[in-house]
């Protein structure tokens, strides 16, 4: 598995943001969209297939490469706080298909339930999916909607994983269990304490997002 924390000091500039306790609500939405919003540009790299052509300019002929309108490309954004990570995402991404999926997380048992699923029963062919979620902690939520990914017919080259924060024992639990996968996050923190929230991290990215 490669784990993919691009050195970019605006990726910096909106952790810090995020990671500050006195950022309110909305200016929390807001950065945590950007931060989004850079990595989906950053895993768009040599990703999205382009279709060449030509096209007419004002002055005149010219050679152009748009993303192939043919290939699907979707975002699957785990609420709750992922649909703050993926709020950005038709900035950077020109056409795509939103399938929600809302997991949480039991606060005894960490274990994940699934409240809503908007996934296809089989994804188109060709599908490029980002699987959006902030908080990659200990790894329960991840992986179930890996699994459910998977069930649906992806293959991991056909997803890449979008967070803010990713700890160890998500990256452990994924890299076994899907060790071709791309993960792009924009810091990775050291620990997960015994109530399940990623140290220093952000804290509840679902509750700081919307209140
Ligand atoms: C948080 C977070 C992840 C999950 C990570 O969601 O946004 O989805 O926990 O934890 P894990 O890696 O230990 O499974 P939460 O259940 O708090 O839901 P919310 O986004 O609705 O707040």
């Amino acid at each position: 598995m490669l784990v993919f924390v691009p050195p970019h000091p605006l990726i910096k500039h909106w952790i810090s943001v995020l990671r500050n306790d006195q950022t309110p609500c909305p200016i929390f939405r807001n950065a945590i969209g950007e931060l989004g919003r850079l990595l989906m540009y950053e895993a768009s790299r040599e990703w999205l297939p382009t279709v060449v052509g030509e096209i007419m300019s004002p002055m005149g002929a010219a050679s152009v490469e748009f993303i192939d309108p043919r290939e699907p490309i979707a975002v699957v954004p785990i609420l709750r706080a992922g649909l703050a990570l993926a709020e950005h995402a038709s900035t950077v991404l020109p056409a795509n298909k939103i399938y929600h999926l809302g997991i949480s997380r039991d606060e005894k048992t960490l274990l994940p339930s699934v409240y809503l699923n908007k996934l296809p029963d089989e994804f188109p062919k060709n599908s490029r999916v980002f699987l959006v979620d902030p908080m990659l902690a200990t790894g329960g939520t991840i992986i179930a909607a890996m699994d459910m990914l998977k069930e649906r017919g992806l293959s991991v080259q056909q997803i890449k994983v979008i967070c803010a924060v990713a700890a160890p024992p998500a990256l452990s639990k994924l890299n076994e269990k899907y060790p071709g996968l791309h993960v792009y996050a924009g810091i990775i923190d050291p620990e997960v304490n015994e109530k399940g929230f990623i140290i220093p991290g952000l804290g509840d990215a679902g509750d700081r997002s919307f209140g």
